[in-house]
């Protein structure tokens, strides 16, 4: 994989990036040419309409699916030439990612669902290490009295904070949620928000958080607008809200 100076670098640049899904005549060209450089210590949201593309970019940011043309660097990485095995090894080193539906294994304790991605991971310690790092991370969302709960056993937002928990476990610089409050209440989810700007402002992680709620983008400091596989703005989110003026006009509100 090539490396550039990555002290010179911003932590993220894509340039023209582009992801055709299928074959022509029946090709889905869901991102047409996105540039875009993030700082280390961002928190970014991504709206737009259903189906402009934001989880496809999610997924490409996130080393899960490579680009059908343009670059992606990743810490001075160039993912986009990247084989599979290097863009696993990266998402493991590097990325955590929490999703809409928490994904956590059924019939699985908290404590393992935490534990689950650490396997991957080249220096993860002994068992009794691991163990210690999955419960001090769920005593931290606050669920340090339900460890040994199963999913089925847990609200839905304790569910998104077990998945919190465990997209935390190896130490990822950079945290990817697709709409990580789209299941919950409003309490949950504000909740939600504020652990995520806690880890924004104390860990200092990379955070890019998917969603169509206005409130939701709210609390990042920078949104970017997709619509329909370009980007439409970027910019900071007192700047950005103020003009959403236009928000019914561009879809702003999710249903395309
Ligand atoms: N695996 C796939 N195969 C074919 N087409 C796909 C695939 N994934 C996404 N698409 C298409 O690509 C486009 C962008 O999809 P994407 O999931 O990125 O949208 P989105 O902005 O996340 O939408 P939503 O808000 O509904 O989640 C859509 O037209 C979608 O149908
Ligand atoms: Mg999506």
């Amino acid at each position: 994989m090539k490396k550039h100076a990555p002290e010179r670098e911003p932590f993220i640049e894509v340039e023209d990036l582009t992801k055709v899904y299928g074959e022509e005549p029946y090709a889905v060209h869901a991102l047409k040419g996105v540039s875009l450089a993030i700082h280390r210590g961002e928190f970014l949201a991504i709206m737009g309409p259903s189906g402009s593309g934001k989880s496809t970019f999610m997924h490409l940011l996130g080393c899960l699916d490579h680009p059908t043309s343009g670059k992606y660097w990743l810490d001075g990485n160039e993912i986009s030439e990247a084989s599979a095995n290097e863009r696993a090894d990266l998402r493991n080193r590097m990325i955590g990612f929490v999703f809409q539906t928490f994904n956590l294994l059924s019939r699985t304790s908290a404590l393992e669902n935490v534990m689950m991605p650490i396997g991957y991971s080249a220096d993860s310690g002994t068992e009794s290490e691991r163990r210690q790092r999955a419960s001090e991370l769920l005593t931290r969302v606050g669920l340090g009295d339900r460890m040994d709960h199963e999913p089925s056993q847990l609200s839905g937002g304790q569910q998104q904070r077990v998945a919190i928990a465990r997209a935390l476990i190896n130490r990822p610089q950079f945290l990817l949620a697709d709409e990580p409050t789209g299941n919950l209440d409003s309490r949950s989810s504000v909740e939600i928000l504020r652990m995520f700007e806690e880890l924004n402002r104390e860990q200092g992680i990379t955070i890019l958080l998917v969603t169509h709620d206005p409130g939701v983008a709210e609390h990042a400091k920078r949104i970017i607008r997709i619509r329909d596989g370009v980007i439409g703005s970027d910019g900071a989110a007192s700047a950005a809200s103020a003009a959403a003026g236009d928000g019914a006009a561009t879809g702003t509100g999710g249903s395309a």
